[in-house]
């Protein structure tokens, strides 16, 4: 799977909190790769770590990270803070969830985005073209009358959009997205995932959706990763994964529960493990109807299986 021609390749990667006296392995030991165009969706259950991966991938997340998270080979784990914020926005931008929290209130549209442009060099009326010319390629009319606008003059969907302006505008390779719709009806929803995909296949943009929809991930990505307890139980295509999936958690996942137009996961019997008290062995034994005392002694290794990868001792 790790091979030289990703464009990420994250090897082996562990991210701990601390506080108090306790530890918080929220990511541990996850491998995967993404290749140039892909859209890569992670999804499982809340508080299965699917942020901490997210934002440790951009050293947005305050745990401690192992491991290497390489960029067309570079580690970005082992790069200065200088380094570091000149690959943000350039390299790779993030999409938050809450398109309020991630706009200043006080700013106008224009300012905001105007300046993703002189920070990184280009001069005031070129920076000024760039933004106009790309409210218009996120679908926002009258371009240079909302750059004018302050952001409580836009619908939350209109902000996403400009969120997304904002992400895209230097050009990145990867663009990592958290829960970029949850906030949003479920129209909107379906046209800024329009939108996201759309961007993604005309500039070639590679991308991670982290969701806990698969509704969502159905609709935009070809990859996907299930994630639980920190670990990475499955990753394969969207097809396999979601049609044929071998992991008891995954298979019980994939019976999607339609909530209103939504298809949220199942709820599944017995609670998200503690993740300061983490079960031995499988992680998921507690939750699985096949556990045996192998799983409750032994921790399985993410391993191909046809045509995937997977985390199981029983290959189903
Ligand atoms: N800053 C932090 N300090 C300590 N623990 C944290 C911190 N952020 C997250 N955690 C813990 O790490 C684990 C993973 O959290 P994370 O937010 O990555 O999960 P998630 O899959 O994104 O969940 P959600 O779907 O609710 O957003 C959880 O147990 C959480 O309580
Ligand atoms: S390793 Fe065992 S407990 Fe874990 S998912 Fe597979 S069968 Fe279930
Ligand atoms: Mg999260």
């Amino acid at each position: 799977m790790l091979q030289s021609d990703k464009l990420l390749e994250v090897q082996n990667l562990r991210v701990t909190y601390r506080f108090e006296d306790k530890k918080i392995r929220a990511v541990d030991d996850v491998s995967f790769s993404i290749r140039e165009g892909d859209r890569f969706a992670i999804v499982g259950e809340s508080g299965s770590g699917k942020s901490t991966l997210g934002l440790s991938i951009v050293r947005l997340c305050p745990g401690e990270a192992s491991g290497s998270v390489r960029l067309n080979g570079i580690d970005i784990l082992k790069l200065s803070q200088e380094e570091l914020r000149k690959l943000r926005g350039s390299d790779i931008s993030v999409v938050f969830q809450d398109p309020s929290s991630a706009l200043n209130p006080v700013l106008r549209i224009g300012d905001q985005l105007i300046e993703v442009f002189t920070t990184h060099g280009y001069d005031k009326t070129e920076a000024y073209t760039r933004s106009a010319k790309l409210l218009e390629t996120v679908g926002i009319p009258e371009p240079e009358k909302r750059l004018m606008s302050y952001p409580h003059q836009l619908s939350g969907g209109m902000k996403q959009r400009v969120i997304i302006a904002m992400a895209i505008a230097l050009n990145p390779k990867l663009v990592i997205a958290d829960e970029p719709t949850s906030a949003l009806d479920v129209t909107i929803q379906a046209q800024i995932l329009k939108l996201i995909k759309e961007l993604s296949e005309t500039k070639k943009l590679s991308m991670i959706l982290i969701t806990h929809d698969i509704g969502v991930a159905a609709e935009v990505c070809n990859e996907i990763g299930i994630m639980y307890a920190g670990r990475m139980l499955e990753i394969g295509t969207f097809e396999d994964v979601f049609h044929n999936p071998k992991h008891p958690y995954t298979q019980s996942l994939m019976t999607c529960v339609p909530k209103g137009l939504k298809c949220v996961l199942k709820p599944l019997p017995g609670n998200v493990p503690d993740m300061s008290n983490l079960p031995s062995g499988c992680k998921f034994h507690p939750r699985c109807p096949y556990a045996n005392d192998k799983c409750k002694t032994i921790e399985p290794k993410l391993e191909k299986a046809d045509g995937r990868y997977v985390a199981c001792h029983a290959v189903w």
